[in-house]
């Protein structure tokens, strides 16, 4: 069996290593594609491969049809909204993720966005804390609930909402659980993003919703940029100068959001998951189901059933 890794962004050098040991205790064979940067590399060093590990790399029915010998793509990590899983299914590849396995860096990077914007992006004005504030966590899975962890720790006041999360399971978290999406962005101090993006949620985060926040209200998105409705937020902080976005995925509307100085941030390249410690628990995990599925024909987190 030879199992691939392809990521445009690598893993910590340790987690290639663990991944490594993984798979060759396996009697496997492992190749290495880092930091491609044209398509055609990905399609060439599919050709010959049982199983891929990736991350935010783009799995589509073109590098599908390259990959002939293909049974099984990991996502290492939790969104697979990069793999096209009609086609992967039409091929008859499975495809899983990795749940819970980097949440917990995501939650951290969620605080460290939040600290630069409410002390103005460290300019020397003095800023406000968390402290009291109320915090919104819009869907609470895995990166969800470790927010409300961390945010409990900072003595924040946490509400959240999920359209497939029972609010019983929210308040059992000691999470005041939200009637809906607009009650979040209503009466929050700061609403935080862990939504997928989905055809439902696609562009959802728009100007009616992010402009029903108090005075000085903040979104902090970890999730995906395509949730965001770019063309209505740009509006928004336009018209309102006391909102702030910060953002681990840089908006393809950049350029224009950079016009709102000391109140938008986005991160060069998306951090939320690049720890050592995420990339070790997600590639190790990538790595064990694979093992487990051709050994055992293990299907647990298979997200194309
Ligand atoms: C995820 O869905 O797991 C996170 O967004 C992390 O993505 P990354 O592996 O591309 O950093």
């Amino acid at each position: 069996m030879k199992v691939l890794i392809a990521t445009e962004k690598p893993f910590a050098p340790v987690a290639v290593e663990g991944i490594k040991k993984e798979i060759e205790n396996a009697g496997f064979q492992l190749a290495i594609l880092e930091k491609y940067t044209e398509k055609q590399q990905l399609l060439e060093a599919v050709a010959d491969v049982n199983a891929i590990i990736i991350r935010s790399d783009k799995i589509d029915a073109q590098v599908l049809d390259a990959a002939k010998q293909l049974k099984i793509v990991v996502r290492a990590g939790a969104g697979y909204d990069n793999v096209d899983l009609e086609a992967a299914t039409q091929h008859g590849v499975v495809v899983m993720n990795t749940p819970g396995q980097n949440s917990n860096a995501v939650a951290e990077l969620v605080f460290g966005l939040l600290v630069f914007a409410v002390r103005n992006f460290y300019n020397g004005k003095a800023g406000t804390e968390l402290m009291g504030k109320k915090l919104g966590i819009l869907a609470f899975g895995n990166v969800g609930r470790n927010v409300a962890r961390v945010a409990k720790g900072f003595g924040m006041e946490v509400a959240a909402y999920d359209a497939y999360c029972p609010a019983e399971v929210i308040e059992a978290a000691g999470v005041h659980a939200a009637k809906n999406q607009e009650e979040l962005f209503e009466t929050c101090d700061i609403v935080s993003l862990h939504i997928p993006a989905t055809p439902e949620t696609k562009q959802s985060i728009n100007k009616e919703l992010v402009g029903k926040m108090k005075k000085g209200g903040i979104v902090v998105n970890t999730a995906r940029k395509e949730v965001i409705n770019e063309t209505e937020l740009i509006e928004l902080m336009k018209e309102r100068d006391d909102i702030k976005y910060v953002t681990d995925i840089k908006p393809d509307a950049d350029e224009q959001f950079a016009q709102f100085e000391g109140r938008y941030f986005a991160t060069p390249k998306k951090m939320g998951a690049q720890t050592a410690e995420a990339n070790i628990n997600a590639g190790i995990a990538a790595a064990k189901q694979i093992v487990a599925f051709f050994k055992e024909g293990c299907t647990k987190f298979q997200v194309n059933k």
